[in-house]
């Protein structure tokens, strides 16, 4: 599998970002949080308590302000309202430009990232009459092939640099986690002759991954297994587990069960990938991904962590964060092993 030619990393930002601008506007048109933070800081649980917000998506939206230079967390988590903020996001400043942003108050993106501020749950996904959110409607047939499909294209993308990124060569067996079409899984069997992979998927997506390992003629090598992640036994028998794009989705005591699966099914010596987008460990950054951060709470019960988070939950199952790799498109490939204690 080869690499594009062409950098279409402007491409990806533009899309992963498209939700940001209207969380921005929801916290200055309809919490007024710079107003409230200079009367009153607080850190991102106090922001929650005092707006009746859910913890999440708020975590979600002051990384953002954050990585845009409107908020400052400082050592102690405290949320410090930058100057440019104070100049032209508070209440009583001359400069004072709130009103540039009241027009933003009924966008549909504005209600839609309140509604997830407030309860915590995924507004509507566009485009699938009566499917409340992502998971559900992964379920359909035409949402399945049509959100795959984006998997995948992606995935031509960034599968070779995954594979460049890690040393697979002494690896027996990947099992690929919430595979998607498999499109990681061929890419890793393209640059690693001798290795052998499982793709585990729930239906309907089984059946796209099956389609497309077969036109790419690795039936022989990659095996699918139609599963729910987490509830079914894993397949046994792999050496390394790879989360693609998976701890996104979910939040974070349904990261820590996934990853608990794995460390249990892993033999000694066993890896876990996690190919993903990070959050900086300061959470004050990248902006690309504090940006793609609010498109996935906005969709997804998930959002981005930050390595030092996921490294925590794998600290308690035993597990280090011994590399990380940059793959393509802001996105970061981590190794765990188990730890030597
Ligand atoms: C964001 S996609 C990532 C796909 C691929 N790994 C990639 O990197 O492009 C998440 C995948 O998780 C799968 N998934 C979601 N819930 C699942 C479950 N309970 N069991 C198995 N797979 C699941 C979805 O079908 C979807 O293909």
């Amino acid at each position: 599998m080869l690499p594009p030619t062409t950098d279409p990393s402007l491409l990806y930002r533009l899309r992963d970002g498209i939700a940001a601008v209207d969380a921005v506007a929801a916290a200055i048109v309809h919490l007024d949080l710079f107003t409230s933070l200079v009367r009153e800081p607080a850190d991102v649980a106090g922001v929650a308590r005092r707006f009746a917000l859910h913890p999440r998506p708020t975590d979600v939206l002051c990384t953002l302000l954050a990585a845009q230079g409107l908020l400052h967390r400082d050592a102690t988590g405290g949320l410090e309202v930058t100057p440019t903020a104070r100049e032209f996001l508070v209440a009583g400043s001359p400069f004072d430009a709130r009103a540039y942003y009241a027009a933003m108050r009924d966008r549909p993106g504005v209600a839609d990232f309140l509604e997830v501020l407030r309860r915590g749950r995924p507004a509507n996904w566009p485009g699938e009459e009566g499917e409340a959110d992502w998971h559900a409607a992964m379920r359909s047939e035409a949402f399945a092939e049509a959100f795959t499909a984006a998997m995948d294209c992606r995935g031509h993308v960034l599968a070779p640099a995954v594979a460049a990124a890690v040393d697979l060569s002494a690896a027996a067996r990947v099992l690929d986690v919430g595979g998607g079409s498999g499109v990681y899984s061929i890419g890793l069997a393209d640059s690693f002759s001798r290795l052998r992979a499982t793709v585990l998927e729930a239906p309907p997506v089984d059946a796209i991954a099956r389609r497309t390992i077969h036109a790419a003629g690795l039936d022989s090598r990659i095996d699918v297994v139609a599963a729910d992640m987490f509830a079914a036994a894993w397949p046994a028998g792999h050496d390394v587990h790879l989360f693609s794009n998976v701890l996104h989705d979910w939040d974070e005591p349904d990261c820590r069960r996934l990853l608990a699966r794995a460390a249990a099914a892993l033999p000694p010596g066993g890896r876990i990938l996690i190919h993903d987008m990070l959050l900086d460990d300061g959470k004050d950054g990248p902006l690309w991904a504090a940006e793609y951060s609010v498109l996935l709470s906005t969709v997804t019960q998930g959002r981005l962590y930050s390595a030092a988070e996921i490294g925590g939950w794998l600290g308690e199952l035993g597990f280090e964060i011994v590399a990380r790799s940059p793959t393509a498109l802001g996105r970061s490939i981590l190794t765990a092993t188990r730890g030597r204690s």
